[in-house]
C-alpha cells in the first residue's frame, strides 16, 4: 500500500479518506516538520503531502536522497515554497490544488479592503481597549469603495473573482495588468479593463490589489517606487504571496502617508511579521487566511487526494505543476 505523509492536521473527513485509502502517517502534534524531518520524510513516504509552511529546498532534496518518494502533492494553489525544478532532477512530481480556494481568497481580499477602507481594525481594537468614548462625527472617519477603482496585477482566478464581485456588488471600475489580455468574454463577464502596464494601474488605482504567483519573477515587485507612483489615498491589499511586497518599503509609505493604508494577509517570512508593520495603525494584518473556511479547506484535501489517488492508480495527476 502506497505510503502517505501528510505533514500537518487536515480537516478531519479529508485525513480519515486518507487513512481508509492510503498507509497515511498523520502530523499530530501539528508543528511545522523541521528540514531533517521533510527529508526523512521523503526517504521513508512514496507521497509527501506538504503545505505552505513546509520549504522544499534542493538542500533537502540532496539529503533525502535516495528518495523513496515520487509525488509530493501540495495542499494549496501557490507552490513557490516548492523548489519545482529541484523536485523535477530528483524525479518528484509536484501537484497543487487549483479553483477550489478562488472564491474563499476573493472573499478575503474584499474582506481586507473594506477593513482598511472603513477602518475597522482600529474601531474594534478601540472598543475592546475600552478607549470608545462615543459617537461623534469626526470619529474614525475613512474611505467608501462604491464608485472608487479597483486596480488588479494578475489576473487569474482570484483576481478575475474579485474583479467580478466588486464591479456588481460595489459599483467599482475595474482595471487590471497582465502579461496577457483576457479573452473579450472573461473583460465583459468581469467588468474589468486591461492595462498595458503596471504603472498604469498603479496609477489608478484606488485600490491596487495584488494577484501573482510568488517566487523569484514576482519577489519585490511592489517597493518604494511602485508606492510612490500611488494615490496617496490608495490603499494596497496582499493576498497572494508576502515577498511580491518589500516590507520595509511599506511600512514606511504607510507611516509616512505615501499611501493610505494597506491589508494583507500574507508575509515575506511567515509566521514572523515585521515590527514596523505592526506598529502602525493604518495597516490591518491577518494570519494567512484566504482559503480559510471549512468548505475550502476540506475541498483542498480532497484535491489533494484525488491527485495521490490517480498517481496510485498509475495515471497523470491532474494537478501537475511541474
Ligand atoms: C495557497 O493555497 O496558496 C494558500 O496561500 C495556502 O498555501
Amino acid at each position: 500500500m502506497l505510503k502517505v505523509l501528510l505533514t500537518r492536521r487536515w480537516p478531519e473527513a479529508v485525513e480519515r479518506r486518507f487513512l481508509e485509502a492510503f498507509d497515511t502517517t498523520l502530523n499530530q502534534a501539528d508543528t511545522p516538520l523541521s528540514p531533517e524531518a521533510l527529508a526523512r520524510a521523503l526517504r521513508e513516504h512514496d507521497v509527501v503531502c506538504p503545505t505552505v509552511s513546509d520549504r522544499i529546498t534542493p538542500e533537502i532534496l540532496a539529503t533525502a536522497s535516495p528518495m523513496r518518494a515520487r509525488l509530493l502533492a501540495n495542499y494549496g494553489v501557490g507552490f513557490n515554497h516548492i523548489d519545482v525544478s529541484a523536485c523535477a532532477r530528483s524525479g518528484l512530481t509536484v501537484t497543487n490544488t487549483p479553483d477550489v480556494l478562488t472564491d474563499a481568497t476573493a472573499e478575503i481580499a474584499i474582506l481586507l479592503m473594506l477593513t482598511a477602507a472603513r477602518r475597522a481594525g482600529e474601531g474594534e481594537r478601540e472598543l475592546r481597549e475600552g478607549r470608545w468614548t462615543g459617537w461623534r462625527p469626526t470619529h474614525h472617519m475613512g474611505a467608501g469603495v462604491v464608485g472608487k477603482t479597483l486596480g488588479l496585477l494578475g489576473f487569474g482566478r482570484i483576481g478575475r473573482a474579485v474583479a467580478r464581485r466588486v464591479w456588481r456588488g460595489f459599483d467599482m471600475r475595474v482595471v487590471y495588468h497582465s502579461r496577457t489580455r483576457a479573452a473579450a468574454e472573461v473583460e465583459a463577464e468581469t467588468g474589468a479593463a486591461w492595462r498595458s502596464s503596471a504603472e498604469a494601474v498603479l496609477a489608478e488605482a484606488d485600490f491596487l490589489s495584488l494577484h501573482m504567483p510568488g517566487g523569484a519573477t514576482t519577489r519585490g515587485l511592489i517597493g518604494a517606487e511602485q508606492l510612490r507612483a500611488m494615490k496617496p489615498t490608495a490603499f494596497l491589499i496582499n493576498t497572494a504571496r508576502g515577498d511580491v511586497v518589500d516590507e520595509a518599503a511599506l511600512a514606511e509609505a504607510l507611516a509616512n502617508g505615501v499611501i493610505a493604508g494597506a491589508g494583507l494577509d500574507v508575509y515575506a517570512d511567515e509566521p514572523a511579521v515585521s515590527p514596523a508593520l505592526r506598529s502602525l495603525d493604518n495597516v490591518v494584518l491577518l494570519p494567512h487566511l484566504g482559503s480559510a473556511t471549512r468548505e475550502t479547506r476540506e475541498a483542498m484535501g480532497m484535491r489533494v487526494f484525488e491527485n495521490v489517488a490517480a498517481f496510485a492508480a498509475g495515471r497523470t495527476p491532474p494537478d501537475v505543476v511541474g
